[in-house]
């Protein structure tokens, strides 16, 4: 039987937080590990260009992203780890992508229209500030999955629909040309939790909200003290499912403990009480990942040499199917 493919991207820009952990770092790590799966995560580099012209900020992230996923113990014999950019085929393929993805199908992605719809609502030209780089977008992202014929992509709920237009350019060529790609399919798992952040919305980057993965454990500490919480007295019953420090905790915790904490809640645990427990309880899962990552960070030639090795094994692959594409479009030698 062949194994199931599964593939994701990370894009490069900001520094993992628990959010990221959580929902993408702690699932695909530990998917990696079954038999029964062939994992392909790499450093989406060339899609952090498109929120983000800081160089510095770019590698720095990528050297971030990467030192983490390794860090967690990513089983980087058997998945594939690489970065984007050293897959020259992926640029490649994108281009002969764009000549089949209908420009159409594009005008109605979701980040591409957001876009449009602040400008309008600004008084601005719609395409003010839009690039061709955020309008192809997807295009970019669909030869990231084909080129490595990927049957699941667990993504966030905001990628599905670009999954769904990789899903539809591949359909486009094979019926055009050859029967080159395999159709992928997004994996939105919904046992894994959307964190919460600081503010109780949606822990992310753009709402500044975060609490940093990696940072020292004072800096830990020191974010969980500032989750927001209401101003009920120790002893007065608080309410666990209106509580970030509460659905943090169901993040890291057994079932058992999530329980005991529940019945805290109600009896009225002080909110310093239930904020240092939840720090020893996530620290104690982090900390051997974060001492690693300090190493990996100080010392990044390892990390460079994984990420070589992935890219080798990938460019098997990607040079073998970006032949089958030239073949296909009539792009190849005279003799
Ligand atoms: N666009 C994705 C995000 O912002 C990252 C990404 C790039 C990706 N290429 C991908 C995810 C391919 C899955 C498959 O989250």
């Amino acid at each position: 039987m062949s194994k199931k493919r599964v593939l994701t991207g990370i894009t490069t820009t900001g520094t993992p937080h628990l959010g990221n952990y959580v929902g993408a770092i702690r699932p695909a790590v530990e998917a990696s590990g079954q038999d029964a799966i062939e994992s392909y995560f790499f450093l989406a580099d060339y899609h952090a260009l498109i929120k983000c012209q800081d160089p510095r900020q770019v590698r720095q992230s990528s050297k971030e992203i990467a030192a983490t996923w390794i860090a967690l113990g990513l089983d980087t014999d058997r998945a594939v780890f690489y970065r984007q950019s050293d897959i020259p085929e992926i640029t490649e393929l994108t281009w002969v992508l764009c000549c089949n993805a209908a420009k159409g199908l594009m005008n109605r992605a979701h980040a591409y229209k957001a876009a449009v719809q602040a400008n309008e609502a600004a008084g601005e030209d719609p395409d003010f500030g839009v690039t061709m780089g955020l309008f192809s977008y997807p295009v970019l992202m669909a030869a990231d999955i084909l080129m490595f014929n990927a049957h699941e992509i667990p993504v966030g709920r905001d990628q599905i629909q670009h999954v769904e237009m990789a899903r539809d350019i591949a359909q486009r060529f094979n019926h055009n040309f050859a029967n080159v790609f395999t159709l992928p399919e997004a994996v939105v798992d919904d046992s894994v939790a959307v964190l919460q952040g600081l503010d109780g919305r949606k822990m992310s980057k753009s709402y500044n909200n975060t609490i940093p993965l990696f940072g020292t454990e004072k800096q830990l500490r020191k974010a969980i003290n500032k989750i927001k919480t209401n101003l009920l007295e120790p002893g007065e019953p608080k309410d666990p499912d209106d509580s970030t420090v509460f659905q943090l905790w169901s993040a890291f915790a057994g079932p058992a403990e999530v329980a005991d904490m529940r019945k805290a809640f109600v009896e009225g645990i002080a909110w310093g009480e239930a904020k240092k427990q939840l720090f020893e309880l996530i620290n104690d899962e982090i900390a051997p990942a974060r001492a690693r990552y300090d190493e990996l960070m100080a010392d990044p030639g390892y990390v460079e040499e994984v990420l070589q090795q992935g890219a080798a094994r990938a460019r098997q692959e990607s040079v073998e199917l970006m032949t089958k594409v030239r073949e296909a479009v009539g792009i190849s030698t005279m003799v």
